[in-house]
This record gives C-alpha cells, sequence and structure tokens, in this order.
C-alpha cells in the first residue's frame, strides 16, 4: 500500500519566537523540518509533502529535495487540507507530522504505520500523562479532577486510511482543532493509540528547544 506523509511546517512560531519560522529552527544544527522529513524517508514513506509559510518555500524545498514543498494555510487543518488535495492518486495511507515534532524517531513512524496497515482507520501515538489533569470552570475554579489512567498525551506522526482522513476533512465543521485525529473522532470512527516517545515531544517555546537539543545529544550518546 502506498504510503505517503504530510509534514505540516507552515507555522510561523510565534511562541518560540525565533527571527525565522518554527521549522527552520535547528536543533543539533539541523533545522526541525529536516529532521522531519528525514524520519518519514528513513522509515520508506514514498512520498512527502511539506506544507511551508507561502515566503518560505523555496528556501524549504532547498533544505528537502526528497520532498515536494508547497504553501501551507492559515490554521494547520487548512494546510493538511491543501496537501491533501494534491497527493498522488494511488496512495493508500497518509501520515501528517508536526515538523515541531521533528525528532519523532523512526520507530513510532514504523508503529502508526503497522497499525494502519493491520486494519486500523485511524492510529496515533500517545504517552501516559504524569501530570494531575484537573478540569476547570470559566472563573479558574477545579470542577473535577480526571482519572489520570485513563489520559494520554498526543503526538505526531498520525497515520490514516487515505479515504478516512478524506472524509474527516470533507465532513469537518471548519471549527479549530488541534490535531486530526480529532476529525476522525467527530465521524464516529476509532483511533488506535500506539506508543509515543519521548523524542517526539513539541517544540512549542525555547525552553522546548532546549530539551530537545538535550534529548537528542543524549540519543547520540546512547547509540554512539
Ligand atoms: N502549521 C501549519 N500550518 C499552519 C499552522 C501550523 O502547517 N497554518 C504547522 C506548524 O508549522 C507546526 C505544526 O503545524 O509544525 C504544529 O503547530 P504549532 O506547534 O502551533 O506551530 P506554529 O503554529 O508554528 O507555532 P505558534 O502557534 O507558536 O505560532
Ligand atoms: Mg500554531
Amino acid at each position: 500500500m502506498r504510503l505517503a506523509a504530510i509534514v505540516a511546517a507552515a507555522g510561523r512560531g510565534n511562541r518560540l519566537g525565533a527571527a525565522v519560522p518554527k521549522a527552520l529552527v535547528p536543533v543539533a544544527g539541523t533545522p526541525l523540518v529536516v529532521h522531519a522529513v528525514r524520519a518519514m524517508h528513513e522509515a520508506g514513506v514514498h512520498v512527502i509533502l511539506v506544507t511551508a509559510p507561502t515566503d518560505y518555500v523555496d528556501e524549504i524545498q532547498a533544505l528537502v529535495p526528497e520532498a515536494r514543498v508547497m504553501g501551507g494555510g492559515v490554521l494547520r487543518q487548512d494546510s493538511v487540507a491543501l496537501a491533501l488535495a494534491s497527493l498522488p492518486a494511488d496512495v493508500e495511507i497518509v501520515l501528517v507530522h508536526d515538523a515541531a515534532r521533528g525528532l519523532a524517531p523512526v520507530s513510532v513512524v514504523a508503529s502508526v504505520v503497522g497499525a494502519i496497515r493491520a486494519g486500523a482507520d485511524a492510529a496515533i501515538p500517545v504517552l501516559p500523562v504524569t501530570d494531575t489533569v484537573k478540569q476547570v470552570d470559566g472563573d479558574g475554579n477545579v470542577v473535577r479532577t480526571l482519572d489520570r489512567t485513563s489520559l494520554r498525551a498526543v503526538q505526531t506522526p498520525q497515520g490514516f486510511k487515505r479515504s478516512v482522513l478524506q472524509r474527516a476533512h470533507d465532513e469537518a465543521t471548519g471549527e479549530e482543532v488541534t490535531d486530526d485525529a480529532a476529525m476522525v473522532e467527530a465521524l464516529g470512527l476509532v483511533v488506535a493509540t500506539v506508543p509515543g516517545a519521548s523524542l517526539a515531544m513539541k517544540v512549542t517555546t525555547a525552553a522546548d528547544l532546549a530539551v530537545a537539543e538535550s534529548l537528542l545529544a543524549g540519543e547520540v550518546h546512547h547509540v554512539g
């Protein structure tokens, strides 16, 4: 089954506050988007599409010749929809990955793909939640404590049967979502989970960047 990946990299990275879009910010000397595309390539993904800020398409294309780079949309889900619309006809499985999670290891990509190949409509990498999580009301007062054992922190790449992801985007309400799985859940379909990894953390703030650097350094040390 032909496998494609959409790497969402069209955000500005406002919370990180770097001089360039977040996808171009280096970790261990390599831009996040290059890490992300490399992992897809190493995992055997056949077609890799990258969404970039419209004024950075050429610059990012030069960094990832194994991928096709295109301009993104206003919201993340708009960027994903644009890429989805330009996938080759023969693609049957689609991964959606965030450049902001560029250090996600190939083993996680393989687990997600394996779940879809085994028949799941959608599969997402997750980690147990270590913080106690509480729901609050509009005044900031606690409504309830959620049962942590049933909670998971969600990562990317998320994997989908192409037809399922297409339907999820076609039937989306337009309301902002933070991941693609939420749109599949809205269809009433089952989203499976596979084990995620610390390295698949999202770089949002400058502090995250420092954590990513140290995780990767630890990994390199471990392997070498
Ligand atoms: N993204 C995208 N298109 C958008 C917005 C976001 O492709 N219109 C991508 C980002 O490039 C990122 C991923 O979606 O890889 C997750 O989004 P986020 O972490 O919020 O990144 P940014 O939107 O760049 O960061 P910020 O919200 O701090 O500006
Ligand atoms: Mg954002």
